[in-house]
C-alpha cells in the first residue's frame, strides 16, 4: 500500500557537446573595462543560467565521465524508542560511509523516504536530516534530494526537511519550486545544471568583447540537466492529518514547460543537453510493464509486485491518471527522442525497462536504508549511473552496488536497450 511506495529515477540519455581545446581560466581573460552587456533578457538568463550562484558548479570529471550514486529509501528514525531503530540508522550510516569513499561519485541523490515520518517527533524530527547528511558533509560530495510519502506525516513535512537540509548541508542543491507549483505538500520540484567544466564564469551577464565569445558560451552551457520531482503522498501535518495526493501535481506540468522554454532560449534546443529525472513514486504507466519483464534483458531483483500505492495516483483507484499531466509534459519537453531513455524504484525491485509509448527507460533504485520494509536477503545498496560525455550513443552505464561491494544488474542504457 501507499505506506511502502517506492522511489524512482527517470532518465534520458543525453546528447553532449564534444570536448574542445583547453579554455584558459576566465579570470585571466576578463578585463572589467572590456565588458559589455549581452543583448539578452539578462535577468531571466542570469536566473536560468545559474540557480546556484553561491555554490560550486556540478561538473563532469576531467576524464569525461559523470557518476551519480543514488541512496533511496533511507527510512531514518524508525522506532527510536526501541533498540533496533537506532541500530538500523547506525547501519545506514555505515552503508553510506562504506559506499561513498569506494564509489567516489560526482553527485549523490537521496531519492525519497529519508525519514520514517510516522515515527517522528514534532520537536526533533528535522534533526534526523543532520544525521543523514553527515557522511555527505564529511566527504564534501554535492547532492540533492527528493522527498517521499513517508516524509509527509503528522510530525514532518517535505518543506521542513528541505529547509533543514539547506541549513545544515553546504553542498545540498535541493531547492523548491516557485509558490503555487507542486500542489499541497509538494514543494520539491527543481533542476540542477551539470557542466562539462568547472572553469568559466557562473554569471552570463557579460562577456568579453573579443573572440572569446564562443568559448564563453560553450563554457556557460550545461550539458546535462538533473530534474527532481515531488510525488507527494503520505499525510498532512498536524493533528487533523489526512491523506495527501500521491502524484506529481498538475501545476508542475506548466512549470516544466516554462522552465524548458527558458532553457531553450538561453542554451539552444533540448538536443544540446541531456536530461535525467528523479522522483520517489514512479509514474503509473510503469506498473503494467512488470508482467512482461525478461530477467535476461532486464536483470535485477524483481520481488515487489507493483500495485496500489507503489505507482503514482493509485492509493485511491478514483485517482488513476492524475499523474498524466506531469508525465506528458515531462516527455513532451525532453531532449531528442532518438536517445530517449528513462529510469526508476520499490524496495524489492531493481530492474530497468523501456516504456514503449513514450520510448523512455525507467530504472528502479536500490533500497539503501536499513529502515523501511524489506527482506534482509534482498541486501542493501545503491544504484550507480555513469554518463560518458564523449560518446552520447554509449548512453548510461548503470548497476546496483551492494554495501559489501557486489555488483548486480549492470546494463548499458542506450538507443539499443531492449
Ligand atoms: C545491522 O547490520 C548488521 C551487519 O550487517 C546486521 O547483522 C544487523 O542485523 C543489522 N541490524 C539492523 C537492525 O538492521
Ligand atoms: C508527534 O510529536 C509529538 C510531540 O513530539 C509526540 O507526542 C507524538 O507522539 C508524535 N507522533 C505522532 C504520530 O503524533
Ligand atoms: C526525538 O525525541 C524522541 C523522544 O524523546 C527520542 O526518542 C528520539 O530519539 C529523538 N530523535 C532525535 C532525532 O533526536
Ligand atoms: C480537527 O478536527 C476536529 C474534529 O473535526 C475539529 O474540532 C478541530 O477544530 C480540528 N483542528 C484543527 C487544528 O483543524
Ligand atoms: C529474453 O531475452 C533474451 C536476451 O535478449 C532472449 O534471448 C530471450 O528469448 C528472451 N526471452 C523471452 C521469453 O522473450
Ligand atoms: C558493467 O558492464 C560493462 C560492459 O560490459 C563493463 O565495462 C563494466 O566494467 C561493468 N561495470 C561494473 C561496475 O562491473
Amino acid at each position: 500500500m501507499g505506506l511502502f511506495a517506492s522511489c524512482c529515477i527517470l532518465a534520458w540519455v543525453f546528447k553532449c557537446i564534444a570536448y574542445g581545446a583547453t579554455i584558459p581560466s576566465r579570470t585571466t581573460l576578463i578585463n572589467p573595462e572590456n565588458l559589455i552587456p549581452l543583448h539578452l533578457a539578462t535577468e531571466t538568463l542570469a536566473t536560468i543560467s545559474d540557480p546556484y550562484p553561491d555554490k560550486p558548479r556540478i561538473t563532469f570529471s576531467p576524464d569525461g565521465t559523470f557518476k551519480i550514486t543514488v541512496f533511496s529509501d533511507m527510512h531514518w528514525g524508525e522506532n527510536p524508542w526501541d533498540a533496533w531503530g537506532p541500530e538500523q540508522d547506525a547501519n545506514s550510516t555505515r552503508l553510506m560511509e562504506t559506499v561513498l569513499p569506494s564509489e567516489k561519485p560526482d553527485f549523490v541523490v537521496l531519492n525519497g523516504d529519508l525519514i520514517t515520518g510516522e515515527n517522528a517527533f514534532k520537536d526533533n524530527a528535522t534533526l534526523l536530516i543532520d544525521r543523514i547528511v553527515a557522511p555527505l558533509n564529511a566527504a564534501q560530495i554535492p547532492f540533492s534530494s527528493t522527498q517521499g510519502n513517508h516524509d509527509n506525516q503528522k510530525n514532518i513535512t517535505h518543506l521542513q526537511e528541505i529547509i533543514r537540509e539547506q541549513q545544515v548541508a553546504p553542498l545540498s542543491y535541493t531547492r523548491v519550486a516557485p509558490m503555487g507549483v507542486g500542489g499541497v505538500e509538494g514543494p520539491g520540484n527543481y533542476w540542477v545544471p551539470v557542466y562539462e567544466k568547472a572553469s568559466g564564469m557562473s554569471h552570463l551577464l557579460f562577456h568579453q568583447k573579443s573572440d572569446t565569445q564562443r568559448e564563453f558560451h560553450i563554457d556557460s552551457t550545461p550539458i546535462l540537466i538533473l530534474w527532481f520531482f515531488d510525488s507527494r503522498g503520505g499525510f498532512s501535518y498536524g493533528d487533523n492529518s489526512s491523506a495527501i495526493p500521491d502524484w506529481v501535481d498538475e501545476s508542475v506540468a506548466a512549470w516544466i514547460e516554462s522552465e524548458s522554454a527558458a532553457m531553450n532560449d538561453a542554451w539552444g534546443p533540448p538536443e544540446n543537453r541531456g536530461a535525467l529525472a528523479f522522483v520517489h513514486i514512479p509514474p503509473h504507466i510503469i506498473q503494467k510493464l512488470q508482467a512482461d519483464l525478461n530477467s535476461t534483458k532486464e536483470p535485477g531483483l524483481n520481488a515487489d509486485i507493483l500495485g496500489s500505492g507503489s505507482t503514482q495516483s493509485t492509493t485511491n483507484e478514483a485517482n488513476v491518471g492524475q499523474d498524466d499531466a506531469f508525465w506528458n509534459s515531462l516527455n513532451a519537453n525532453s531532449p531528442s527522442k532518438r536517445f530517449l531513455i528513462s529510469f526508476f524504484a520499490d524496495h524489492g525491485d531493481e530492474w530497468c525497462i523501456r516504456e514503449p509509448t513514450k520510448n523512455v527507460i525507467f530504472c528502479f533504485d536500490k533500497h539503501a536504508g536499513y529502515g523501511g520494509y524489506g527482506d534482509p536477503s534482498w541486501g542493501y545498496g545503491v544504484r550507480n549511473l555513469v554518463f560518458s560525455s564523449t560518446d552520447p550513443k554509449a548512453g548510461i552505464q548503470t548497476w546496483i552496488r551492494l554495501e559489501e561491494g557486489d555488483i548486480k544488474a549492470n546494463v548499458t542504457l542506450n538507443a539499443d536497450y531492449t
